[in-house]
Parts: structure tokens; C-alpha cells; sequence
């Protein structure tokens, strides 16, 4: 379980302070499926950065099961990190000068992983393994972002926005993987989407709004990749 507390996140200098998180508190159960929604610059993004250890919250604390992630050093944080937490951007972030299977590769090295290669087949990418990021569709370079992150076998995957580059058949494949990953591999997943539709395929829906959060709601029912409205 993911619990935080009382997290306050400020941005600017002495004379002039926003606040963008506004003690936000929230528990996340494991293998739970919970997607954050929220207009653009209500926090969302900030808070998954915090929850996930990438950045560090002015106060509050942010509890894995036993342990307090606010109390570790930052070589503590990065090899909590290293081994329970992966991360999904936006904008993929992968590096320009690997193929897709070095990129994958990278992510399960880091855990120590062997069996890559079963996750670029997972993704429906072994005709297109050899291809550099640049030599691959959006679609494609979020299924390799997707690859590398599930490569490390976290506890925990977090993504920030993974269908807001991509057009609705895109999306709607990709949501489908997530989705079926989520229910075989007992990930904890944590989305970040401003996008309604896509909260009705999750367990748990959190509202932000000015870095507060609004509501929380539990779906009785979810829906399907393929049943959500676009
Ligand atoms: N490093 C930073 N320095 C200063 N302000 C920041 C920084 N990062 C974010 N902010 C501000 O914090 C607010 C929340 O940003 P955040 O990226 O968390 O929003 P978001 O909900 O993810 O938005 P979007 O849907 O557009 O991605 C915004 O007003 C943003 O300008
Ligand atoms: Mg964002």
C-alpha cells in the first residue's frame, strides 16, 4: 500500500511562493488500478513525481508498506526506486542512440532482470526491436517506454499521460495493454490522465483540482479499453 500524508509541494523563492500541492493526502491499495484526473496544471503530474519518489515534497510523508520514502537518502531513494518503481512519461524519454531492444534492455538491467525479450514480445515489438526511436511511430515509442518500465518487474508503475500523444486506435491499444497488465502481472498502477473516459476503466478515480484533490470515487464496474467513450 502507497499511503501519503499532509504532502505540501511549493515552487518559487522567498518573495514569491506557489503552492501546487495543497496537503494532499491519499491511500493507493495494492494491485490496485487508481487513474488521477485533473485539468492541465492542477498537479497531477507533480503529485506523481512526489508519490514516486522523483521529487521530493517540501513536507508531508509518503509511506511503501514499512517504509517512509521521505526519510531516505537520495542513493536510498534511487535504489528503492531501482527496484519497486516504474515510470512512464509523457514524452518517452528514451534514449535517441539505443534500438527499442536496448532501451528495453536498459530498464531490465537495472533490476537485474533476464527475460527482456519476453516483455518485447509482450508489447508486439520484435519486428521492430532493431529500429532507433527515431525510426518508430508514436504508438510504437510509447509501447517501448511501456516495455522498459514493465522490463524491471516494479510493484509499482506509475504513468504520466501515456495515451496524450496518441490518436484514438492508438490509445486504445495501448490502454488495452496497460489494462491487460495490470491484471496479469498484480502491478500497482497509478495514471495520470486529464482525459474522463479513461478513468472509467480504473478501480479508483481521484479528482485534482489547484493542486487539491477534489474527490475520490470507486467504480463498480469498469470498462474496457474498447468500451470507453474518446
Ligand atoms: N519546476 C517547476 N517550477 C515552477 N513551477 C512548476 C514546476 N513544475 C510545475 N510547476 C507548476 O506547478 C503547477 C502544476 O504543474 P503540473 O505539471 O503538476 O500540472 P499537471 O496537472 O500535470 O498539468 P498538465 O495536465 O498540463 O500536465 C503548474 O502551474 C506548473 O506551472
Ligand atoms: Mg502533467
Amino acid at each position: 500500500m502507497i499511503s501519503a500524508q499532509n504532502i505540501i509541494k511549493t515552487y518559487g523563492n522567498k518573495t514569491k511562493k506557489t503552492q501546487i500541492l495543497n496537503n494532499i493526502s491519499l491511500t493507493i491499495a495494492d494491485r490496485s488500478f487508481t487513474v488521477i484526473l485533473g485539468a492541465s496544471g492542477s498537479g497531477k503530474s507533480t503529485l506523481l513525481n512526489i508519490l514516486s519518489g522523483l521529487e521530493r515534497p517540501d513536507s508531508g510523508s509518503i509511506r511503501y508498506a514499512d517504509t517512509d520514502i521521505t526519510f531516505l537518502s537520495d542513493s536510498q531513494l534511487t535504489e528503492f526506486r531501482k527496484e519497486k518503481i516504474g515510470f512512464v512519461f509523457q514524452q518517452y524519454y528514451l534514449l535517441p542512440n539505443m534500438t527499442a531492444e536496448q532501451n528495453i534492455r536498459m530498464g531490465a538491467d537495472l533490476a537485474g532482470n533476464p527475460d527482456y525479450r519476453e516483455t518485447i514480445r509482450a508489447v508486439g515489438l520484435e519486428n521492430e526491436r532493431k529500429k532507433y526511436p527515431d525510426e518508430l511511430s508514436g504508438g510504437e515509442q510509447q509501447r517501448v517506454s511501456i516495455a522498459r518500465a514493465l522490463a524491471k518487474k516494479p510493484d509499482f508503475l506509475f504513468l504520466d499521460e501515456p495515451t496524450g500523444a496518441l490518436d484514438e486506435k492508438t490509445g486504445r491499444q495501448i490502454l488495452a495493454y496497460i489494462a491487460d497488465i495490470h491484471q496479469r502481472c498484480g502491478v500497482t498502477m497509478i495514471l495520470v490522465t486529464h482525459n474522463q473516459n479513461i478513468a472509467e476503466m480504473a478501480d479508483t478515480v481521484i479528482r485534482m483540482n489547484s493542486g487539491r484533490i477534489e474527490t475520490e470515487q470507486k467504480n463498480q464496474t469498469k470498462k474496457t479499453a474498447y468500451e470507453i467513450a474518446w
